[in-house]
């Protein structure tokens, strides 16, 4: 394919290819050299050099380990509860408003944002601006090269202060892991210490949004699985899994890079040649998943939607939980849940990285 930044790029469809691209190291992610292919102009996530998922080999591994700790099923088990109660916290306004309601700006956005903020230590109120930013961050369409940069430049003092405030009185936030395992050992640079911080917020944000509102969506489409969950929210798990194989928040997945010549299952992908992985392909594979539109609680294997490999998501239990949960109480408190409008009136963003919908009016 073309990609819109106009360089050529090879398109792997079948599940058994973007597994192997995945997870050979031989792609690399790091599209820095002269010359590499690119996904579109202004591609202002792969252009951070010091984030990880845009590092390869030893580096990568450096930092994953520091960051890792704070990630495991552990960890976002102990969150869960402050996760259905932020999700509770979200919902009680709206339910005490009466319908309708619309479930991207009133859940899915704030949602993960204030998850986050919660992770960092930071104020919720701090939410409303990491919003922007990421969303300038990540849509590309949108904003003018100046307001992408201005909002970058915000974005990285804003996360250089947080770093400040929480050396000068230490807690026990995420920030305080990744300080302390920068200060002790001084494994972390200063701009890998901010570029992982901001990069956080990044991708624990539109992501979560974007799968949380793709995922009610695909539920609101099919009535008879949303009360399947209503009457047996035990489902809710095997649920979220199948939703997004069939609606997954990615869509084109990132661009690698070939280091030399490298055979996958369909062919040779030479040295120099970009790649694109795409994650929905995976998922909807026929050889893999047959019927792959229709909605199955019992398939069998994994549709990559975390990835695979040496980057596979580092978010991917706590992005679990935070579904989850979100499906639970939308169940439990809104069992009547449905679109106000038909599904082909829905509005959504124009954005090249991130195509989310922009709005879910429902009642219930
Ligand atoms: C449903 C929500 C999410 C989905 C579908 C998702 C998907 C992915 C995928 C497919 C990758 C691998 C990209 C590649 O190798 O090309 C990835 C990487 C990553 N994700 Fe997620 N993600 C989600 C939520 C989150 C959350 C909540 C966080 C953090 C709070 C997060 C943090 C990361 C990080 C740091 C990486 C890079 C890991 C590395 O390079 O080692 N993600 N994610």
């Amino acid at each position: 394919m073309t990609t819109p930044s106009g360089d050529t790029a090879m398109l792997a469809v079948r599940y058994e290819d973007v597994e192997a691209i995945m997870r050979d190291p031989r792609f690399t992610r790091d599209l820095s050299a002269p010359g590499s292919p690119s996904l579109f102009p202004g591609d202002s996530l792969s252009a951070d050099r010091s984030f990880l998922v845009n590092m390869d080999g030893p580096d990568h591994r450096r930092l994953r380990r520091i960051v890792a700790a704070a990630f495991t099923p552990k960890r976002a088990e102990q969150w869960r509860p402050e996760i259905r109660a932020i999700v509770d916290e979200l919902l009680d306004p709206i339910e005490q408003a009466g319908p309708p309601a619309d479930l991207i700006n009133d859940l899915a956005f704030p949602l993960p944002v204030r998850i986050i903020c919660r992770q960092l230590g930071v104020p919720a109120q701090d939410s409303v601006r990491f919003r922007a930013w990421v969303e300038a961050f990540l849509s590309v369409s949108g904003k003018s090269p100046e307001q992408r940069d201005l909002a970058m430049k915000e974005f990285t003092e804003y996360t250089v202060e947080l770093l400040a405030r929480h050396r000068a009185e230490p807690g026990d936030d995420l920030v305080d892991h990744l300080i302390n395992a920068r200060d002790a050992d001084d494994r972390l640079s200063e701009d890998e210490l901010v570029s992982m911080t901001r990069g956080l917020i990044v991708a624990g944000n539109e992501t979560i949004a974007n799968a949380l509102s793709r995922v009610v969506l695909v539920l609101l489409m099919r009535p008879q699985i949303w009360r399947t969950l209503v009457d047996d929210p035990s489902l809710i798990p095997a649920a979220v899994e199948e939703l997004l194989r069939v609606n997954p928040p990615g869509r084109i997945g990132l661009l690698r890079m070939a280091t030399e010549d490298v055979e996958i299952p369909s062919g040779v992908i030479r040295k120099g040649q970009g790649v694109l992985s795409p994650l929905i392909a995976a998922g909807h594979d026929p050889s893999v998943f047959p019927d792959p539109e229709e909605f199955r609680l019992d398939r069998p294997g994994n549709s990559l939607v975390f990835g695979a490999g040496p980057h596979f998501c580092l978010g991917a239990n706590l992005a679990r939980v935070e579904l989850q949960e979100s499906l639970a109480a939308l169940t439990e408190r809104m069992p009547g849940l449905r679109l106000t409008v038909p599904p082909e009136e829905l509005p959504w963003s124009t954005g090249l990285w991130a195509v989310s919908l922009r709005g879910l009016p429902v009642t219930w």
